[in-house]
């Protein structure tokens, strides 16, 4: 009784000690430097979902440019007088083109208006370049006016900047003009009139893009989302998607092909986002290709990512397609086979290749020095492996050096997952691309995930995730500390995680589909959320070795006992890194115990950097973008054991040098 009593103190004092802010031991071995971190370690995912690239990321202004739009060719523009749809125009996979023609009155007008994507973004001082191809077909000269019109002013005048072209001919030629914006307005509208109303005028391929574009391309990305994307420092750069690359059905699977070459001549495609969920429809969702794979390969390299395409495997997207009629039968494979060996000449063959000349007309004649295709995005099944073995002996044979992906299906586990795991080993793929979208208790359980994965087989492709929280599936600190904290179980597994890419990348605020998302944005602002942050940080310290670091014997995993902390360190000699995250509601008070080092050094903190997630429901917005980032905090000692203190939610990166 006595020995019981006493026993319940016990318990009871450990348990106060707890709740006042127990102690935590964590015990990094500098003996020998742990697995090299990847180049790739961490990087972006590219999905057009959300209005991600027209509307987004592709810095085109004008909507349905080229009069395809397979509906209703004149949707997003609103005609007056006399306008006509034609289609024998001079881009035979975009034939589309209209005429504008006298409207029978000289006090009437003819011409379009463009209403942009959700409007057009215009900046006080800034030059837009509108360009237009264009004929008379009956020949002679005609004047073409372009005007930014702010249609709900109360001003006397409507017309923010006006420009006129004159056309001349009957051969189509390009015409190019710019317009200079003495006002800031995210939804102006381009009106086009016909000046000399009597001569019939034809125009096709109607453009605006800022002049200011990311690097100063022409056929440009949008430069704070450009920006926000070399930020992050990404080692790898996963393109077109996701969903996107298989289709609703082949027609409108994402094909390479279409997407280089003259942009003119780029024929659009269905956006599988368009429909897939009708509680958020967007009937005017397509695919321009405008942001094709030329301007992919030519980002990652500015930014400094290896590129990472996913390729059709020739299967439509499994979760619409029941029926297997849908999929290109395997012996029909042929084609797309075809298609990723082209890939990789067009990415990296010599200028004499048919592809590799295609890439240096475009303006790249050096290689873009593709190192990884994969092929199939989350496919499962014999339906798939039957098809993917074709493609790894072919692409090995002909593009030796290339390391290909496989798919380890859409969930995180379970049948699917079980099955294509092995088969991936059978096969011989170099990474295994795993998705997880998952809830709060997910990400909490699956800290040590990747700790016991065999080290022999291929390596881990994260290839998509993001913490969904069951009723919070928006962007909120709290997820992504949980992410954080997943993460510090990739750094530990360097030498079998070779690559995470979070997903998706971008949403337009008026267009999304699908949250949480890294970057948000309207058609003037954007915002960089907390999981951006999270996955920043980890960019920005991402050392060269990972480091053991241990407690009490074991990884830091969010384990039993562990006080909610999950821990990993990497070293960039001298330096030393130590991530931590607190998913507790209490402080924890951390003791980082050295050991290894050499007899004369010691280490010395350097500083910290913490993001307070403890407002668990917060987030950046673009009213407010800058809420919640992370901040600077002293961090001081110098010895073989520092002390360092991790409020509650929180995660933070202890910077130290060994001297
Ligand atoms: O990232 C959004 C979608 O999630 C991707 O298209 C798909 O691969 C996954 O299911």
């Amino acid at each position: 009784m006595y020995k019981h009593f006493l026993s319940t103190l016990f318990l009871v004092a450990v348990a106060s000690f707890q709740s006042l802010g127990q102690s935590y031991t964590m015990d990094i071995d500098l003996r020998k430097p742990g697995a090299p971190v990847n180049d790739t370690q961490y990087g972006i995912f590219f999905e057009d979902i959300n209005f991600a690239a027209d509307g987004g990321l592709y810095a085109e202004l004008v909507k349905n440019r080229s009069f395809e739009y397979p509906d209703d060719a004149l949707q997003g523009w609103k005609a007056f007088g006399k306008v006509t749809v034609l289609d024998d125009g001079p881009f035979d996979r975009n034939p589309h083109y209209v005429r504008l023609s006298d409207p029978g009155h000289p006090h009437k007008w003819t011409g379009l208006e463009n209403e942009g994507f959700f409007g057009i973004g215009i900046k006080e001082g800034e030059s837009y370049r509108f360009s237009v191809w264009a004929r008379v077909p009956d020949g002679g000269t005609s004047e073409l006016r372009a005007e930014l019109v702010n249609p709900s002013s109360m001003s006397e005048t409507h017309t923010l900047c006006r420009g006129k072209l004159e056309i001349s001919g009957k051969e189509w030629k390009k015409y190019e003009l710019v317009l200079k914006s003495d006002s800031t307005l995210d939804k102006a509208v381009l009106r086009l009139f016909l000046e000399d109303k009597r001569v019939t005028t034809d125009l096709e391929h109607v453009s605006l893009f800022p002049v200011d574009t990311w690097k100063g391309h022409q056929n440009g990305l949008r430069k704070d989302l450009a920006q926000a994307l070399a930020d992050l420092h990404p080692g790898i750069f996963r393109f077109p998607g996701g969903c996107i690359v298989e289709g609703t059905d082949l027609a409108t699977r994402y094909n390479w092909k279409n997407t280089v070459g003259i942009v003119e001549n780029r024929p659009l495609n269905e956006n599988r986002w368009e429909y897939t969920f009708t509680y958020r429809f967007y009937p005017d969702y397509y695919q321009s290709g405008g942001l094709g794979f030329f301007e992919f390969f030519q980002l990652s390299e500015e930014i400094g990512s290896e590129p990472l395409p996913i390729l059709s495997c020739g299967l439509a997207c499994q979760f619409q397609n029941d029926d297997e009629s849908a999929h290109v039968p395997v012996d029909d494979l042929q084609p797309y086979i075809q298609d990723a060996i082209d890939l990789v000449e067009f990415a990296n063959g010599p200028v004499t290749s048919e592809w590799g000349r295609l890439r240096a007309e475009m303006g790249h004649p050096e290689p873009f020095n593709l190192k990884y295709i994969g092929i199939g995005n989350e496919q499962w099944g014999s339906l798939y492996t039957e098809r993917l073995e074709p493609f790894v002996k072919a692409i090995r044979a002909a593009c030796p050096g290339i390391r290909i992906v496989g798919s380890s299906g859409p969930g995180s586990e379970g049948e699917q997952f079980d099955y294509l795991w092995p088969e991936m080993r059978r096969i011989g793929v170099d990474l295994v691309d795993e998705h997880f979208y998952r809830p709060y208790d997910w990400f909490l359980s699956q800290g040590a995930r990747y700790d016991n994965y065999d080290r022999k087989g291929p390596k881990v492709f994260a290839g998509e995730y993001a913490c969904h929280a069951r009723g919070a599936k928006w962007n909120h600190a709290y997820a992504s500390l949980l992410e954080a904290a997943f993460m510090t179980g990739i750094e530990r597994n360097a030498d079998v995680v070779h690559m995470a890419t979070y997903a998706p990348l971008f949403a337009h605020v008026e267009g999304w589909q699908w949250r949480p998302d890294l970057i948000w944005y309207d058609n003037l602002r954007s915002f960089r959320t907390v999981s951006w942050h999270v996955q920043e940080l980890y960019g920005r310290f991402k050392g060269k070795n990972v480091l053991p670091l241990k407690m009490d014997g074991a990884n830091v995993t969010g384990a039993e006992g562990q006080g909610g902390l999950f821990a990993s360190a990497v070293q960039d000699s001298p330096r030393i890194y130590i991530k931590v995250a607190n998913t507790s509601d209490e402080p924890r008070e951390v003791s980082l115990n050295f050991t290894g080092l050499k007899k004369k050094d010691v280490v010395r903190a350097v500083e910290g950097i913490r993001l307070d997630c403890s407002d668990r429901m917060a987030d950046n917005t673009l009213d407010a973008p800058h809420k919640v980032e992370p901040l600077g905090f002293p961090f001081k000692g110098e010895g073989r054991m520092l002390e360092a203190s991790v409020p509650p939610l929180s995660f933070s990166v202890f910077i130290m040098t060994v001297q």
